[in-house]
């Protein structure tokens, strides 16, 4: 689907503002074929890509969403060529030189999870940049999964409970779920109650496997550089006509 009609586009009345997920995470997808679609090269894709991330964060402010966590590079994306992996992992420079000023202004405080130390220096420079110049905001939490897997992550808490238990800081029968979660790179956000992928797959592609148990996962055909405030407004909405049991009746 290449444009949205109007009759698509949800009419704000309809949104239920006292029932706004209170963390999205989205899977960014369609960068490459919506520039393939226009015979313009994949970059171009990832270009238009930054400019939906924008407005997305703008409007997740407005509908005061709390954490909005965004896949912008998994562990699984550096085997694309080295041009494309560079061109993605200049990104977010290139988003924070631009939009910067303006997440500070929105009162958005900007994290990451993922395999930091990992990245390329220019890449740890302009994120720690908008960590620091972000890190007394109260808003919206921009967080961006940069060299992010999920496995490695579970793999990493269970690294660091097994050495408190070796250490005798810990003992078994105090790890709970609650416990567990402490030890994940999104100990201090609340869960995911709706995660959107863009572009017509239906795979999670090892995203925040643990921390999606409970949430509504919603599927769109539309590339990510095509979603829009509109098409948030859209996922939400269906988050909203779904009856959340978790196990329950
Ligand atoms: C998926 O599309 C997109 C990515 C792997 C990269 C996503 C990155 C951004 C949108 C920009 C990140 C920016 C910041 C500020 C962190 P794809 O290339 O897999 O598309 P395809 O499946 O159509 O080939």
């Amino acid at each position: 689907m290449l444009f949205q009609s109007k009759s698509q586009q949800v009419k704000q009345s309809e949104l239920d503002y006292d029932n706004i997920p209170k963390h999205i995470a989205i899977i960014m997808d369609g960068n490459g074929r919506w520039a393939k679609q226009r015979a313009l090269p994949r970059i171009a894709g990832h270009r238009e890509g930054m400019k939906t991330i924008q407005k997305v964060v703008k409007h997740a402010v407005d509908l005061n969403v709390q954490a909005l966590t965004l896949y912008a590079f998994s562990t699984e994306n550096w085997k694309r060529p080295k041009s494309e992996v560079e061109f993605i992992l200049k990104l977010p420079s290139r988003f924070l030189d631009q939009y910067l000023p303006e997440l500070v202004e929105n009162n958005v405080r900007v994290t990451t999870i993922g395999d930091f130390e990992s990245l390329p220096e220019f890449t740890q420079e302009a994120v720690n940049q908008a960590k620091e110049k972000t890190k007394n905001n109260t808003g919206l939490v921009l967080n961006f999964a940069l060299n992010y897997g999920s496995r490695k992550e579970l793999i990493d808490a269970v690294q660091k409970i097994s050495t408190s238990v070796k250490d005798g800081d810990l003992s078994t029968d105090e790890i709970d779920e609650e416990l567990f979660s402490k030890y994940l790179y999104t100990y201090d956000l609340p869960e995911p109650e709706l995660m959107i992928r863009t572009s017509g797959e239906k795979r999670l592609s090892n995203y925040l496997l643990w921390q999606l148990a409970y949430a509504e996962f919603y599927f769109t055909e539309r590339y990510w550089p095509a979603f829009d405030e509109a098409s948030l407004d859209e996922a939400i909405l269906e988050y909203q006509h779904r009856k959340r049991r978790f196990g329950g009746l």
